[in-house]
């Protein structure tokens, strides 16, 4: 237990800070409808929860997102679950913190495929919105911005925390809450070295790795065309890096890699034994750790379905959505 504590930290039960962006609680009501509302998108139909469903725990448990047009996008969705804790966000990191994620995805044309203009002009055409944007924005001359769109997400993702796993329970002193067998796979997780790349409160997020450290895995796994960070930083070193995933809640997010590729957390285990660790781990082994990562599923967060505002005349409309 001193060694895990050493190691992990616990997921806090207070929505933590964010830099430069007051987590109040009209931005964060806000930033809630904004997360479900789907006229963000050019076609009114997909919202941030498509994808990102937080009854489903925070992903889309498809292998790589549908987004418009039906278009496949290149990557796996990773859950929006405690994302605020992470180093930075996406698979390769390219967003510095949320705010400047959640612009992303409006604009992507696999995604929502729309402009910030468009966004503005939307949410300006219903009061209901002017009202909540100058409420988050006080003192503002013009609240209703793309900006302040971003911040008032990023407010409602910093409550989007999953406290009190078992295992946060364990760190916290509680040693029976942890069977045998959990206790076996942690320390195993701890060992064999996960834990170099899988540690701090999200057991993961915090750093980038070559995948495939000791052995690259095979194209069916780790597709030749995504070079991940190498494409955001352009330096060789950097080819085929990837952020190391954040481990919380990782039995609810199947399927995994950023390829979404493996369905089975057994299976991406494995894996990570064989690319990682260069060690092929027992199935004994495997299913010791595949059950202490179970240990990490938290408290899901209870967000009430928000009712949006009707669209007005001024409201512009849907534009028809062409399967690609
Ligand atoms: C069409 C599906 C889709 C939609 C819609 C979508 N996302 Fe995502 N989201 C993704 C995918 C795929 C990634 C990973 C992309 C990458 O790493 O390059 C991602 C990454 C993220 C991340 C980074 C998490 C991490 O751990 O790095 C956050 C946060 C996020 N999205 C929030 C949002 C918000 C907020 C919205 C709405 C404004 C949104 N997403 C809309 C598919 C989607
Ligand atoms: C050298 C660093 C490193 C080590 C050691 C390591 N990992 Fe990883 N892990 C990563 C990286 C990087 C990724 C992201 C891979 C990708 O691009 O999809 C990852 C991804 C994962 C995923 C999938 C996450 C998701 O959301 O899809 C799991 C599960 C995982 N690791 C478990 C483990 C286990 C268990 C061990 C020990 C047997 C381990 N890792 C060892 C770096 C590491």
């Amino acid at each position: 237990m001193e060694e895990a504590q050493g190691m992990f930290e616990p997921i806090p039960s207070v929505v933590p800070a964010v830099k430069d962006n007051a987590v109040t609680h009209e931005k964060v009501e806000l930033g809630k409808m904004l997360f479900f509302e789907p006229r963000l998108s050019s076609s009114h139909l997909i919202s941030c929860n498509t994808c990102h469903n937080l009854g489903m725990g925070g992903d889309d448990n498809l292998e790589t997102s549908i987004g418009h047009g039906w278009a496949k996008g290149p990557r796996n969705a990773p859950t929006v679950l405690n994302a605020v804790f992470n180093i930075a966000q996406f698979w390769d990191g390219r967003a510095e913190d949320l705010k400047a994620q959640a612009k992303g995805p409006i604009q992507a044309g696999v995604e929502m495929n729309n402009k910030p203009h468009a966004v503005e002009v939307t949410l300006n055409s219903m009061p209901e919105y002017r009202e909540r944007f100058a409420r988050a924005f006080p003192g503002e001359d013009k609240p209703v911005t793309f900006d302040n769109l971003a911040k008032a997400i990023e407010a409602f993702e910093a409550t989007l925390i999953t406290p009190a796993s078992r295992f946060d329970q364990y760190l916290e002193g509680n040693d029976p809450v942890l069977t045998a067998e959990e206790k076996e796979g942690l320390r195993l997780f701890m060992d064999k070295g996960c834990a170099g790349c899988h540690a701090g409160r999200n057991l993961g997020g915090e750093g980038y790795f070559p995948f495939g450290v000791m052995e690259k895995p095979g194209a069916d796994i780790l597709p030749p065309n995504d070079q991940g960070r190498f494409q955001v930083t352009q330096t060789a070193d950097d080819s085929y890096v990837f952020r190391a995933g954040p481990l919380r809640n990782i039995a609810l997010t199947a399927p995994y890699f950023h390829s979404g590729m493996v369905w089975e957390l057994r299976q991406a285990v494995a894996v990570m034994g064989e690319s990682q660790l260069g060690e092929k781990l027992s199935d004994k082994e495997i299913d010791l750790i595949t059950t202490f990562l179970h240990t990490l599923t938290g408290e899901q967060p209870r967000v009430e379905y928000p009712i949006l505002p009707v669209s007005t005349p001024e409201t512009p409309l849907p534009q028809e959505m062409v399967a690609q």
